[in-house]
């Protein structure tokens, strides 16, 4: 069932990949961790269990619905958790605020949870009819709708595809210019049903309106710039030569800016000879080469989890810090 509201959410909530992630962050016991996302709090949670509570965890959260309840369920652990209400894309600035120096990880899970999803009135879901809205933070000013009824045919056409790896977008974007106003989720789902066809079997199992929900979704929160954002500033927050970073995505378009990013900036042997001229100080070790997956049994519990992929790296200090 997908009807719930905030005052009877009573989550059995299980954060994916939480072994995985205790251990890539290599925790300490009297560490400092951010939970960039932190959610309804599952992987602050464990972080802190992990240590018996000794260390301290940021949660950062842009939904403040989300944070409200955050606050409940971490409430046992007390001042170990500073939960803050922004987006993590402005990690500096938060850190500053709170006075976080140098921490030890963070830790990423990126999109939505569940939960939004499943919340009434967010209009994250085609399974439900709302009002087109789509954003985490709803004092944000632009929502779905907006983006479904202003953008131009072919930039929105562009975001589909774009951000949804959509192959039929033009069409989408077509049909969707031709019946603006387009006010619900109801109505969009339809309407994308409706035009697109899918020749290859294995997409005919996720609804047809699933990749262009994802791009809007993806554009209305600016998802894949916030990441490029953070992962530019990330290096230089962390404590320099322990730090961890340990970000799961959902898709591939999340993966791959995580991927290139880690890969671009580690200390991986140059490839030729222009690699080893333009090489500048590595900032972090990989720590796993290849992209690490939940386990089938954790598929087998939690779906949800199947598409998650985890990547690992450390900060690695750079040139002047070792002299
Ligand atoms: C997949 S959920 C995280 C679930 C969490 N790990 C847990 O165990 O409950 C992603 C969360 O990140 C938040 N989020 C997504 N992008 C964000 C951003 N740029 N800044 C801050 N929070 C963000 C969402 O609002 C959502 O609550």
């Amino acid at each position: 069932m997908l009807a719930t509201n905030q005052s009877d959410w009573q989550p059995n909530h299980v954060p994916v990949m939480s072994d995985q992630v205790i251990e890539a962050l290599h925790i300490k016991p009297r560490g400092n961790y951010i939970d960039g996302t932190v959610g309804l709090g599952g992987h602050t949670r464990a972080i802190l269990e992990a240590t018996d509570n000794k260390c301290t965890v940021l949660g950062i959260d842009k939904d403040p619905q989300v944070l409200k309840i955050a606050k409940k369920r971490l409430s046992q652990f007390g001042n170990s958790v500073i939960l803050a209400q922004g987006n993590y894309a402005n990690l500096e600035d938060i850190c500053n605020k709170h006075n976080f120096m140098q921490p030890d990880g963070l830790v990423l899970d990126l999109g939505i949870s569940s939960f939004q999803l499943e919340q009434n009135g967010r209009g994250f879901s085609f399974l439900r009819d709302e009002y087109l809205d789509m954003r985490m933070n709803q004092t944000d000013s632009i929502s779905a709708y907006e983006i479904i009824n202003q953008t131009p045919e072919k930039e929105l056409a562009n975001i589909i595809w774009k951000y949804g790896e959509e192959r039929q977008s033009r069409k989408i974007a077509k049909a969707i210019i031709n019946h603006r106003p387009i006010s619900t989720t109801g109505e969009l789902a339809t309407l994308v049903e409706k035009v697109i066809h899918r020749r290859r079997p294995s997409r005919q199992k996720i609804h047809p309106a699933t990749l262009t929900f994802q791009a809007i979704r993806i554009a209305v929160n600016d998802e894949l710039e916030q990441l490029k954002k953070t992962l530019n500033i990330v290096h230089h927050l962390l404590e320099p030569k322990s730090g961890r970073l340990a970000i799961i995505s959902f898709h591939s378009l999340e993966d791959r800016i995580v991927k290139n990013h880690i890969r671009d900036n580690s200390s991986q042997k140059p490839r030729n000879r222009w690699e080893l001229e333009e090489r500048t100080s590595p900032l972090w070790l990989q720590i796993s080469k290849k992209v690490i997956k939940p386990s089938a049994n954790e598929i087998h519990n939690n779906p949800r989890a199947r598409s998650a992929r985890l990547r690992v790296a450390e900060a690695l200090p750079i040139m002047e810090e070792i002299e």
